[in-house]
Parts: structure tokens; sequence; C-alpha cells
């Protein structure tokens, strides 16, 4: 059965069972600061299970993208050393939403595997929670053990601890005990000789968990108190890649056809085979795998950066790049080849990479060749430390600096090292990396009291499209405190006219006002999940009192200039550089806009131009601003609506139209173009491989921008004595300069000749070699330029020349090629050595070396010194 027909199968089973088949989310997470990725199926879900919205179909299935990589559920270190964990993995799914339970979900999960996809019964084994004594005190799940009791033999049920049986999505949030279903594909005799259920949930790589069932009836609170869910739901996951592995009748999950296009296209690139060497083998593996996360990520319009996801996301493929530079001996770009063969074999049911095939492998290969520079720049700097460590311990903290400024792994570090018979101070490693660590975490460590709730159920309502005030009453409060921010509270309304950070757009600031007219400031609004949070830096002392909510309007107004110019703007790329331009982010604040589209090469200054142009003329042809807030998806789609990738859409949405320009659109609009005033481009440049930026202003700043460009001007001409036409004083500013470069040139080439004949008149013949040391008065450059001048003349040259410039001793070593063969020279041994005379060290290559040191004082000894080298 090929995988393809594994994952419809699942999905058709459950249709059967009247379950909704919805889409994946996407793998990369916006809107819930407790998750960056989609760890598990049920995240999308979480809001349903908690009760704070309803769902359209009480069941509902689906394969979900999933990467554990972060936080609670993290696989990373071990995915590549066994056969069963990856970073990107599908999981198929099927939920209750207060609907069915333990009953349903036990015997459809048995049906499915034993019935419809033919697994031997006698090779399952399921586990039950055992119950917990610790804070907790919870009871054993007597109900599922009598289910399964019911289906199975009772040998083949296992009680399994809160570690294994019991599921929390992260530190908060819902969950419950678990039933999981393990699969023993040993052979025969394998089995005969140990039982499998004493290898269940021992990491044994033929015995291994595929579905878990999970019970969802808690929801764990900040303060670590479980409380009860308002209903009870059904949440199961499998893990499609093993389920293939036990029905392909493969022992690994890379045998599967998931993997095997990949790692025989590894193969094919590096000329390694996979099976025959265990440090390749994991290799193969590691790339295998983590390409398709990245891949996966970067079409859900998550790019590899230096922060947040995308940090995760490009040490996801540093790692990869690693295993293949060290293992599999590749110091060219090549995950990016794979690709091709990944949107072939997962194209059909995640159009999305066939879609942004050309970009992802874009960004691979440019992540590759940077980091396999940092790799051997790191090689060489590592070199140099080895070089200069007196006994064979390398010391931690320049480890770690190599690790952290320069992004060398360390594991490559240990190896090198290894190799050489050296040793890596482990501790002082640790040390330093912890010490970063806390610095980091403190930094940005947020800690989150549990929600004071004053209002039970209330439905939230955003005003704000309408209108920028409110009265409002408090439904629920929490304090947080963070070492930048310090105490803040959050606040949630019955209804908000605040904007919340979302699709780009800055969250509103503003003031609440109380009765008795006491101001509470606004600092930012967000969204959490369903909810807009409002950050105020104090709580007021009567809480059930109605408020006064008013958004800050000058800041909102700009604010909407620039969200309905990024609008333009991107109508205005798509029209004049072509349709291959996608978003790929923006940020929209009050003082400027910022705008990521894909596009593969450097927007000239005259495209740049039209696209302004092109801005302004719908900003002078005062387009009015059309909105439709409830849309069904399909018909906005129809109408032509830019959608964007990784972004989740209900089957609603609301469009934002001005003139020709419509896009799915949550943020707020000016009510004309008009009111925009003016757009200028204010810079565009690259951000990632195939990324360009433009960012941009409008309103009052273009306004400001202005007014200092004219001050600018004005400044210059004072320089320049008020001259009638300052271009043309420039220009001739520009001339004289040039006409005096040129004398200058001349002038010190004339020097150099004069010098080179002095130099060459003093060589000294010594034992068949022109011999000369000399201080000299040029600069670095120059002596250098001088040696190899001299040096072109003779074929048995020995040059030291000496000079010093700014207080600094400088040395050069010049030996000819013929020589230093012959005479068993080396030019940097000699300036090493030398170098001690003016408290100073330097390298080089055998025939041309060079030293610095601060002790000018020393020059004299240093070129004494020189004649003995060939004497
Ligand atoms: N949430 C559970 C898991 O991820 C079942 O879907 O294992």
């Amino acid at each position: 059965m090929t995988s393809q027909e594994v994952r419809a199968q699942f999905l058709d089973f459950f249709k059967g069972k009247k379950h909704k088949i919805v889409p994946s989310a996407p793998m990369v997470i916006k809107d819930d600061p407790t998750l960056m990725f989609t760890n598990a199926g049920m995240n999308q879900f979480k809001e349903f299970f908690l009760g704070n919205s309803v769902p359209k179909s009480k069941r509902v299935s689906d394969t979900q993208k999933c990467l554990r990589v972060s936080g609670k559920h993290n696989d990373l270190e071990e995915v590549g050393k066994d056969t069963y964990h990856h970073t990107m993995f599908e999981m198929l799914g099927n939920w209750s939403f207060g609907d069915y339970f333990k009953k349903e979900a036990i015997q459809w999960a048995w049906e499915l595997l034993t019935e419809v996809y033919g697994i031997d019964k006698k090779s399952l084994y399921v586990s039950v929670f055992e119950g917990s004594d610790d804070g907790d005190n919870l009871e054993m799940d007597i109900e599922a053990y009598d289910l399964w009791k019911a289906i199975v033999p009772e040998d083949r049920i296992i009680m399994g601890n809160k570690k294994d049986n019991f599921w929390e999505m992260g530190d908060q949030g819902p969950c419950g005990p678990c039933s999981e279903i393990h699969v023993d594909i040993r052979s025969k005799e394998e089995k005969a000789k140990i039982s499998g259920a004493s290898l269940v949930n021992q990491d044994h790589p033929q015995v291994v968990e595929i579905w878990n069932l999970v019970f969802m009836q808690y929801n764990r609170k900040a303060n670590g108190k479980l409380e009860n869910l308002p209903e009870k739901h059904v949440d199961t996951g499998m893990g499609f890649e093993r389920l293939c592995m036990v029905l392909q009748g493969v022992k690994s999950n890379y045998d599967t056809d998931v993997f095997t296009p990949l790692i025989r296209e590894i193969e094919a690139i590096t000329g390694h085979k996979y099976g025959k060497n265990k440090e390749m083998d994991i290799a193969i593996r590691v790339v295998a795998d983590h390409v398709r996360a990245v891949a996966f990520s970067i079409a859900d319009g998550q790019l590899p950066s230096n922060t947040g996801a995308g940090y995760v996301i490009r040490r996801i493929l540093r790692r990869a790049i690693r295993y293949g530079f060290t293992f599999l001996d590749t110091n060219k770009p090549f995950i990016y080849r794979l690709v091709k063969v990944l949107s072939h074999t997962m194209g059909k049911a995640f159009p999305e990479l066939r879609e942004q095939y050309q970009l992802i492998e874009n960004v691979i290969k440019e992540e590759e060749n940077s980091f396999l520079g940092t790799l051997e720049q790191g090689l060489v700097l590592l070199d140099s430390v080895i070089k200069s460590s007196k006994d064979k311990t390398i010391d931690g903290k320049k480890a770690f600096e190599l690790y952290d400024t320069f992004g060398f792994p360390i594991d490559l570090t240990s190896l090198i090292l290894e190799e050489r018979g050296y040793k890596l101070d482990a501790e002082g490693f640790e040390k330093a990396l912890k010490a970063q660590k806390d610095r980091s975490r403190a930094a940005s460590e947020v800690s989150k009291d549990d929600w004071t709730v004053l209002i039970e159920d209330a439905v939230q309502e955003f005003v704000g499209y309408d209108s920028l005030e409110a009265d409002v009453k408090l439904v629920k409060y929490r304090k947080i405190q963070s070492k930048k921010e310090g105490e803040q509270f959050q606040l949630v309304f019955n209804l908000t006219p605040f904007y919340a950070e979302g699709g780009g757009q800055v969250g509103d600031k503003g003031y609440l006002e109380a009765p008795n007219g006491d101001v509470f400031y606004i600092v930012d609004t967000k969204r959490e999940n369903n909810e807009t949070v409002h950050f105020c830096q104090s709580l007021p002392k009567n809480t059930f009192q109605t408020f006064k909510a008013t958004v800050d309007k000058k800041q909102r107004s700009r604010t909407e200039s620039n969200h309905t110019a990024t609008h333009l703007l991107h109508q205005a790329l798509r029209e004049i550089l072509g349709t291959h331009v996608e978003q790929k982010g923006s940020a929209v604040h009050s003082k400027y806009l910022r705008f990521d589209f894909s596009h593969f090469s450097k927007v000239t200054p005259e495209k740049l131009r039209a696209v302004e142009n092109f801005v302004n003329a719908r900003i002078e042809g005062q387009l009015p601003f059309e909105e439709n807030r409830n849309i069904p998806l399909k018909e906005a789609m129809e109408q032509g609506a830019m959608a964007l990738f990784g972004e989740k859409y209900g089957d609603t949405v609301r469009t934002v139209k001005f003139g020709r320009s419509i896009e799915l659109c949550g943020g707020t609009h000016v009510k004309n173009t008009a009111d925009i005033w003016h757009f200028k481009i204010v810079s565009e440049g690259a951000v990632a491989a195939g990324i360009r930026r433009i960012e941009a202003i409008t309103s009052d700043a273009v306004k400001e921008f202005y007014h200092k460009n004219n001050r600018m001007l004005f400044e210059i001409k004072d320089l320049m004595n008020n001259p009638q036409d300052p271009v043309k004083a420039v220009t001739s500013l520009q001339e004289e300069n040039a006409l005096l470069k040129k004398q200058m040139e001349q002038l010190l080439k004339d020097k150099a000749k004069g010098l080179k004949r002095e130099l060459i008149s003093e060589l000294e013949e010594i034992d068949g070699v022109q011999f000369l040391s000399k201080k000299v008065d040029l600069d670095a450059a120059g002596i250098k330029d001088m040696a190899f001048e001299i040096g072109g003349q003779f074929s048995n040259l020995f040059l030291l020349l000496a000079a010093e410039n700014d207080g600094k001793a400088l040395l050069s070593c010049y030996i000819s090629k013929e020589i230093v063969a012959e005479k068993s020279l080396n030019a940097g041994t000699i300036v090493r050595e030398l170098g001690k005379y003016i408290q100073g060290g330097g390298g080089g290559q055998p025939f041309f070396a060079t030293a610095g040191g601060k002790n000018p004082e020393g020059i004299q000894d240093a070129l004494n010194k020189a004649k003995e080298y060939i004497s």
C-alpha cells in the first residue's frame, strides 16, 4: 500500500463515520504565544476544547503537518539517530468536540487498524493510564480498561504512567488521560525470545507507539492545578510515517516510500550508499528528515532568520548542512536539490510545496552557501585556537566564542579536536553557554498569573472598524511580569474598539477612562487565541464599572494610511514586476511600512519609480474603501482576492477593496486613498534568496521626509557659500578633487620608484642570496607592493622591510620561492620569531609573511637579527 493510499484510507474511514475532513492547519503558528509550531493535530482545535469557541462540526478528521522541535515536545536531537523520530511529521487524527467519547474512539481505532488496514491483532498492544498519586491525584482510567478488555486479551493491556499516558499540550492548556496503541513488528523468532509487552515504551525501534487516543477532560491552569473542561472530547493522533512503516512491512520509517525517494537522491548526489556505514546513515536520515521540515516551513511563509520561529528553522537546516559536511563530504550546497523530489512525492497532498517550489529551493541554497562559508571560516579559526593552546586542552570559553559569534557548531569542534588528539574543556563551554542562556532567558521571561474572570461565558465583539471609542466592561484580567516591561496587566473586555496586532498591522494604543475620570493607558493590543488582549500598566481598583475605551486616533490613522498603501504597493509590484510577486511578510506601523515579496533580482530604480507612481496615481484617484465583512472564501477567491500562504482562513472571510486591489484582510484602512496624501519608497534590498524588501512611508512621514531633505539642501548650500546652482558647484568640486587625486598618485609612484632604486642599490650578496633588512617609510600595503616589485626582479632575494606607523611596528619578510625550498627558509616562521622584538606576532605564507607589534623600539634589533637566517 503506498503512503498516498494509507492517507486516503484513513480519511475515508472517518468520513464514513460522519467526520468532516478539514485541511491541515499551517505548521507555523501565528497567534498563540505559548506555541511556535503546530506540534500536534489538536493545536488548531484548542479553543474548542477549552470551550472558548464553538465548532461547526462536532466530528472532524485530518492529516496535520507537525513539527516537534521546541518547547514541551522536542525531538530534534533524536532525529536521525534512530529510525522512527522526525522533526516534521504528519499526524492523522480524528476529533470529537463534546460528541462521542472513549467507547467509539477505542472501537473505531481498533476497527481501522485491524479490519481496514489488516494489521495482525496479535502484534498490537494497548496502554491505559494507571492513575497518579502526585499533586494531581488522578484515578486509574477504569473505563478505558474495561472497553479494551472487551476487545483484546488482558495480557495485551499495559498500565502506563503519567509520563506516557497523560497527554498535555504544554505547561498550560487542555489535557487528559490517554490510551496508546503500540505495534510489535519484530520477527517471529525475536517475539518468541522476549515478549512484546515488556518492550512497550522502552525505546525499541520495532515496538513503537503508532496511535494515541487522548480523552480530553481537564485544563491545566497557570498555577499548575487541573480544572474540569466544560465538556469531554476526543483527540487522537497517529504517526503517519510509522503507520506506513507497519503497512509496507519495513523496519524503519526511512524505508517507506515517504523517504526512499529522498534517500535515493541523497545517494546519487553524494555518492554514498545508505545502509553501509552507521555514521553516514545517521547523516542521510538527518538530511532526508530536515529538508522536509525546512521546505514545509518556507512554504508556510516562515523563512530562516535570526529570531523566533525563523531561528529554529535555520538551526534545523544548519544541523542538516553540518551532518552532510561532516559525514557525507559535502562542501557545496546540495540539500536544495532534494526539494524537487520532495515536491514530486508530497506535492499532491500538500500543493503549497509545488506552488512555492522555486522559492524554497532558492532560500535553502542561499542558506547552505552562507553556512558552508561559516563552517570554513570556523575551521580556520579553530585551527588558530588549537595552535595557540599550551596544553592539549582547548579553553571552553574560546570554543563558546566560536560557537556564539561565528555559529560554529560545538559538536564539530569536539569532533575535530578529538581527531587531532586535543580535548575540549566541556565544563567551561557548558558554563559559558548556561550563562548566556540565563542572560537571554532573564531578558525574555514572562510569568503569568491565571485569569481572574469577572463575567462568565462572555463573547467578545470588535467594534474598531467603525468606531474608535466604546463603553466597555472588563470580562477578565491577569497580571504578567517580565524583566523587560516589568509588571503589566492584560485585560479582556466584552467589546473593544482596539485593533489587536495581526496581519502585519501593529496593535492599537490608547486609554481607558473610569467614571471618576481616572485614566489607564493601554500600551499595546495583541491577539491571543481568539481574544483581544489589552496591555495596561495598572489595574483600576473597581473592576466592575463601565469604562470608556478610546483608541489613539493619530497613531491609528497613520497606521491605516500605511496599511492601505501596502495593498496598493502589492498590486503595483504584481502589475509592474509580474504575478510571480507574492507577499512574504509585511509590517504596518504608524511611522512606516515594510513589505517583503518574492522576486529574483534587485528592483531597478526605474521600476521602483514606476511602482511609486502607480501607487500615487491611485492615491490621486481618490479610490473609496469597499469592504465585505462576511463573504465565503470561495467567492472572494473568485473575485481575485489575494490570499497568503501559511495563513489560516475560515469558511467566510473579509475582503478589502480599493479600485482593482482586493485582498483578504482583517486590518483597518483609510476611508479613501486620498487620505494617504503621498507614498514614498525609502529603501529596497534583499532579505533572503529570492526575497526582496521595500520600506516606504506615507502621509505625515512623507512631509517630514521632504522637510528634512529641504533642510539638508540648505545646509549644503551654506557650506558651499550659497552658489546659484548647487548641483553645478558639487560637480566642479568633484572634478577638482579627481585632478588632485591623480596628481597625488603620480607623486607617490615617483617616490616609490626612487625608493625601489635605492633599496636595490643597497642589496648585499651573502652566500648567493641578495639580502637587505631595512626600515622604510611606507604603510603595510606599500611594503607589500614594494617587496613583490623587487621580488619580481630577483630569484634569490631575502628582504626584511620594517616600518613604524601610528606608534605601531610592522615587519614584512619576502623570500624568493627558489630559496625557500633550497635553504629551508620560511617567512612565516621568521616573522613570528622576529615578532618578539616588537612585542607582537603574525604569520603568512613561506615566501611572504607579516608581523605587527606594539614596540617600535625593537625594530632595529629585528632588522639586525635577520642576517642570521641566511648566514
Ligand atoms: N494530542 C495527542 C498527541 O499529539 C493525540 O493527538 O499525541
